[in-house]
Order: C-alpha cells, then sequence, then structure tokens
C-alpha cells in the first residue's frame, strides 16, 4: 500500500463479534472483495469498537482471528489489500480522541446505532456513546475517498464527513471528505424469522441469521422456515411485504439479478423459498472451503503484516494532523 496511491483508496471495518453472517457479506464484505480490482482496499477488524459493550477477557482476541478467517475466505486478499486489527495501530484511538474534540454531543445521541442499543444493553459505556468519534478516526486516518457499507452504517459515514469538514474549516485542508458506497441490493439484509428487523450478531433469533459457517442443511432449514405473509402473491416490496422482498432482494444478490424482475418468476413461496436457498448454499460453498483451509498461526501472522502496512499509511496521517493542531512536535 503506497501512501499516495494511484487507485482511489478504500477503506471498511467489521466488528469481531462472532461469526459473519448473511447480512455483512451481501451488504459489505462482497463489495470489498470486489473493490480490489479498481481501489487500494484497506480493511480493518474493528475490535476496539467491540470492546464497547462488556466482553469476556479473550472473547475478542478469539473473534477477531475467526473475523480475519472469514474475510479471507470471503477473498480479501491480504497481499493486495492491507487487512488489520484496529488495536494494532495506536493511531486509531490517537485521532479519536481529536474527533471527539470536533464532535458535539448533541450529534452522537441522534446516532441511531446509539439510540437502539444504549435501549437495550444494561451498562451503557461512554465508548458506546463515543463509537462514532473511533469510526471516523479510522476511516479518516487512511485518505479514505469509498467506504463501502451496508445501510445501517449511512448515518456514521455522513457523521464522518461532517466531522471532515469542520476540522478542516478549523486547522486548513487537513483530512480527505470520505464517500460511503452502499449497494444496490443486499444493503439491508433482513431477519428470516422477523423480516421488520435486519439481520444481526447480536439479535436473538439463531433461526433468522444465516452464517458464513452454517452447513448446506441448515441454510437450507433456516430458508425453508422463512417468515413470510399470508397474502400468497410473489412481489418486491420491502414495507408491506418484507418477508417476501427479503428472499427476492437475496435471491437477486446471489444471482446478479434484479428483485423486481426476478419477482416475476414466481407464483408461489415454496420455489422462491427453495431457489434463494440453493443460490445461497452455491454461493456460500467456495467461501466455506477456503475458511476450512486457515489456520490461527498462519492467519495472525497476516494480520501483523497488515497493521505494519497499516502503520505505514496511518503514522504519516497523523503526523499532518498533529501539525495542522500544532501540537509540541
Ligand atoms: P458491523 O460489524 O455491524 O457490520 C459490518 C458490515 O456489515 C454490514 N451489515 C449489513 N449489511 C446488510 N444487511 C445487514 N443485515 C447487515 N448487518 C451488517 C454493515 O453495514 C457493515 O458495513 N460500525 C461498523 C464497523 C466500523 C466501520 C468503521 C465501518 C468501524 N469502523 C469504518 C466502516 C468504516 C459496524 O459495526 O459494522
Amino acid at each position: 500500500m503506497d501512501s499516495e496511491p494511484a487507485r482511489p483508496r478504500a477503506f471498511s471495518g467489521i466488528q469481531p463479534t462472532g461469526t459473519v453472517h448473511l447480512g455483512n457479506y451481501l451488504g459489505a464484505l462482497r463489495n470489498w472483495a470486489k473493490l480490489q480490482e479498481t481501489t487500494d482496499g484497506v480493511y480493518c477488524i474493528v475490535d476496539l469498537h467491540a470492546l464497547s459493550v462488556p466482553r469476556e477477557p479473550g472473547e475478542i482476541r478469539r473473534a477477531t482471528i475467526e473475523a480475519a478467517k472469514d474475510l479471507i475466505a470471503i477473498g480479501i486478499d491480504p497481499v493486495r489489500s492491507t487487512l488489520f486489527v484496529q488495536s494494532q495501530v495506536r493511531e486509531h484511538t490517537e485521532l479519536a480522541w481529536l474527533m471527539q474534540c470536533v464532535a458535539a454531543v448533541g450529534e452522537l445521541r441522534r446516532m441511531t446505532q446509539y439510540k437502539d442499543k444504549s435501549e437495550t444493553n444494561d451498562f451503557v459505556s461512554a465508548a458506546l456513546f463515543t463509537y462514532p468519534t473511533l469510526q471516523a478516526a479510522d476511516i479518516l486516518l487512511y485518505d479514505t475517498q469509498i467506504v463501502p457499507v451496508g445501510d445501517d452504517q449511512r448515518q456514521h459515514i455522513e457523521f464522518t464527513r461532517d466531522l471532515a469538514n469542520r476540522f478542516n474549516s478549523r486547522y486548513g485542508d487537513v483530512l480527505v471528505v470520505p464517500e460511503h458506497q452502499i449497494p444496490q441490493a443486499g444493503a439491508r439484509v433482513m431477519d428470516l424469522q422477523h423480516p421488520e428487523n435486519k439481520m444481526s450478531k447480536s439479535a436473538d433469533s439463531p433461526q433468522g441469521t444465516v452464517l458464513l459457517t452454517d452447513s448446506e442443511a441448515e441454510i437450507a432449514r433456516k430458508l425453508k422456515r422463512a417468515v413470510t405473509d399470508n397474502d400468497g402473491e410473489v412481489r418486491y416490496d420491502p414495507v408491506d411485504k418484507p418477508g417476501v422482498s427479503n428472499l427476492l432482494a437475496m435471491l437477486a444478490v446471489a444471482t446478479d439479478g434484479d428483485p423486481v424482475a426476478l419477482a416475476d418468476d414466481y407464483t408461489q413461496y415454496g420455489p422462491l423459498k427453495a431457489d434463494t436457498s440453493a443460490a445461497l448454499i452455491e454461493l456460500l460453498r467456495p467461501v466455506q472451503k477456503r475458511r476450512a483451509e486457515l489456520d490461527d498461526a498462519a492467519t495472525i501472522a497476516l494480520l501483523e503484516h497488515g497493521a505494519e502496512k497499516a502503520r505505514a499509511v496511518a503514522g504519516p496521517v497523523m503526523e499532518r494532523v498533529r501539525s495542522a493542531v500544532e501540537l509540541l512536535a
């Protein structure tokens, strides 16, 4: 990775909080892999973000290694791209502090992810509240132009842009203002049992969540039992028909099709579920095969090398920021 790449830089992150699910994959990770063709990709496992809710010692370390395997199996090439762990590059927390200094409490209170999580968690940490300032630091440390994410991250990326612009108006033209990239289809994969909610790692709905590591039989079973509705019409309408539309959206991403057009091919839910299930199994088969071949030691070594590459970019950007703020060198 060069500090001034000829290709635009893409940056994104994922929390290591259990196995990657289909929402992560269809909404974001597939695009990370694809973007490697045209951009300089920097992909981060954000372990410090995952600590914003209480965890047992060691839990995040294990999950970090598993997440790295997921990403490599999905096709993130640790040689071509930079794949690293957030806590191994100290500049992230340093820049996060400076971001907190330009962030307003009122803005942070309006973040929907904070509102949702602070309502459902017993212990609401200060880190959960300042979470988006660390996310902004992640992105801005790499002079990022493109941030490939699912729809639920839209507000955080908008906030990152606001912080970068505010910082620049205070200290000069220091930070690159990034753009989000959210896919047409798959940006919001819904829970199979509660299709009004997004598929999520934290949701207490194992039957509604397809994991990257689920066996073919498990995927087939979960799809077969997916909640639909009673009107029997196959139509893409995420508001009135969230369950059926979710199936169509997943089928569309897996087959490079269009959810509205695909609806015309079906008159019943059964065949739609069967085809979606078959397409997803097909899509995940090579990923699962690659994942099974990866071992811990080699994965940890790849991450260490990734952190070195990341530091080579983050270090100079942090120096630029420090000198713009005029901190003592
Ligand atoms: P996280 O770990 O929750 O999710 C990782 C990526 O997966 C996407 N995603 C989904 N897409 C479609 N449908 C779903 N049901 C679904 N669930 C998750 C997310 O949009 C995300 O792109 N705050 C971030 C992590 C982060 C980050 C960053 C992202 C930290 N720093 C810098 C981008 C840039 C998060 O919790 O993602």
